[in-house]
C-alpha cells in the first residue's frame, strides 16, 4: 500500500526532507499529499514548495477566541489534512500538542518523532535533559500519537552515545542522522502492513 501522508512541521523540516529523500529513493512507498505548518515561518514550508509539495500555514491566532482554541485548530487541521486526501499524519518538529480531536479523526495513524529513548526525557529539549541528567545513551524514538504526550506505542528506535564534551548541538546532530534513518524506515512499516498493534506494544511482522 502507498502511504498518502501528511507531514506537519514547525521549523526546519530536516525530516520531511528525508521522508521525501526516501519517497525519491524508493525506499518509501508514500506520497507527501500536504505539509502544513502552524509557523508562517517554517523553512521547512520553502523546502517543501521547492519540491513541489503542497503546503499550508494554518495560523493559530484566529482560534484564539473560540472556546476550545486547540480543538478548534485541530479540527480546521484536521479537515485540511482531509481535503489533500491525507490518510496517515507525521509530526515532524512539530512542536504543538495535537488534541483529542485530531488523534480521533486519525486513529493510530499519527506518526511522532523525538529525540530520546522513551520515555526518558519526554517533552521539550530532549537533547539538553539527556546531558544535564548525566545520561550515557540518547537517541530517537518513533511512536504512534496518542492523548499522552510523548507516550504512545513504540514503532522504532535508535541508540546514540553520549560522549565526554558533548554539547547540546553535537548531541542533536548525531541524534538527527539517526532520526533520518528511524523515520522512513517506521513509515514504510506502515506502508507495508507490517505493524500489529496490541495494547500499546507494536508487533512488527516479518
Ligand atoms: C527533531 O530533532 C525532532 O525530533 C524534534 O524536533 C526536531 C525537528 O527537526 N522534535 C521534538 O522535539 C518533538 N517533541 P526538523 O524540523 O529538522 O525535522
Amino acid at each position: 500500500m502507498s502511504l498518502a501522508l501528511g507531514v506537519l512541521i514547525s521549523g526546519r523540516g530536516s525530516n520531511l526532507m528525508a521522508i521525501l529523500d526516501a519517497i525519491d529513493r524508493g525506499s518509501l512507498d508514500a506520497t507527501v499529499k500536504l505539509v502544513a505548518s502552524n509557523k508562517l515561518n517554517a523553512a521547512g514550508l520553502e523546502r517543501a514548495k521547492e519540491r513541489g509539495v503542497p503546503t499550508v500555514y494554518l495560523d493559530p491566532k484566529p482560534f484564539t477566541q473560540e472556546t476550545n482554541p486547540r480543538e478548534a485548530y485541530d479540527r480546521a487541521m484536521g479537515a485540511l489534512l482531509q481535503h489533500h486526501g491525507v490518510k496517515y499524519v507525521a509530526l515532524a518538529g512539530y512542536m504543538r500538542i495535537v488534541t483529542p480531536t485530531l488523534i480521533r479523526m486519525y486513529p493510530s495513524k499519527i506518526f511522532n518523532i523525538h529525540p530520546s529513548l522513551l520515555p526518558a526525557f519526554p517533552g521539550l529539549d530532549a537533547q539538553r535533559q539527556a546531558l544535564e541528567w548525566g545520561a550515557k545513551v540518547s537517541g530517537c524514538t518513533v511512536h504512534l500519537v496518542t492523548e499522552g504526550v510523548d507516550e504512545g506505542p513504540i514503532i522504532v528506535q535508535a541508540a546514540v552515545p553520549i560522549l565526554e564534551g558533548d554539547t547540546v548541538e553535537s548531541l542533536s546532530a548525531r541524534i538527527l542522522e539517526n532520526e533520518h534513518e528511524c523515520y522512513p524506515q517506521a513509515l514504510q512499516l506502515m506502508a507495508q502492513q507490517r505493524l500489529h498493534l496490541e495494547g500499546r506494544q507494536v508487533h512488527i511482522l516479518s
